[in-house]
C-alpha cells in the first residue's frame, strides 16, 4: 500500500503568516486580528509539530499585513511567534514579536477594586515583570497577571 504523503498547509501568495504561535492559541490570535466579516481568506493549523517547539499553531491571512498594534497584542499571548510577510509567494520580511516593558491600554486589570475598573478616566498600564512566561503587574494596584489571565481576555 502506498504511504500517504504528509499534508502540508498550502502556501499563500500575498499576506501574513504568523508562525510559532504557542499551541492552542490560534483562536486568540484571530480574536486579536480585526478581520472584516467573512472577507479575508484565513488558514489555521493547530497543534502541528515543530522543530523549535514541541507543538505550535500557525495562522495565515491572505492579502493582509499586520498593524504594529496587532503584533504587540500577539506578543502577549504568543511570545515566540514569528511574523512572515509574504509577497508573490516569497517571504519578503521575517520578524519576531516583541514585548515592550510596559503594556498600556490593551488589557483590563482583573482586580475589581483597581482604579482602572472604577469608571474613572484612568488607562490601564502594566509592567512586564517576566517575558517568558509573560507575567505582568498592574501599575495602579500591583495585581499580577499570568499568561492564562491574558489569554482569557482574547477569546472569540
Ligand atoms: N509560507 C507560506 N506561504 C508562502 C511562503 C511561506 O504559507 N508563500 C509559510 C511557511 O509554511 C512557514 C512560514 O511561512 O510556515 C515561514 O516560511 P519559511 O521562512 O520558508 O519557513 P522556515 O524557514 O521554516 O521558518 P522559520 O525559520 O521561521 O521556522
Ligand atoms: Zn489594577
Amino acid at each position: 500500500m502506498k504511504t500517504p504523503k504528509e499534508l502540508k498547509v498550502k502556501p499563500i501568495r500575498n499576506g501574513t503568516v504568523i508562525d510559532h504561535i504557542t499551541a492552542n492559541r490560534a483562536l486568540n490570535v484571530l480574536k486579536i486580528l480585526d478581520l472584516p466579516n467573512g472577507e479575508a481568506a484565513v488558514t489555521i493549523a493547530m497543534n502541528v509539530k515543530s522543530s523549535q517547539m514541541e507543538k505550535k499553531d500557525i495562522v495565515k491571512i491572505e492579502g493582509r499585513e499586520l498593524k504594529s498594534k496587532e503584533v504587540d497584542k500577539i506578543a502577549l499571548i504568543a511570545p515566540q511567534a514569528t511574523i512572515n510577510i509574504v509577497r508573490d509567494y516569497e517571504i519578503a520580511e521575517k520578524g519576531k514579536v516583541e514585548l515592550t516593558n510596559k503594556v498600556k491600554g490593551i488589557l483590563k486589570c482583573p482586580n475589581p477594586n483597581c482604579i482602572t475598573n472604577a469608571n474613572e478616566p484612568v488607562k490601564t498600564q502594566f509592567y512586564v515583570m517576566e517575558k517568558e512566561p509573560v507575567t505582568l503587574r498592574c501599575y495602579h494596584c500591583e495585581r499580577m497577571m499570568v499568561e492564562e489571565d491574558i489569554e482569557s481576555q482574547f477569546r472569540l
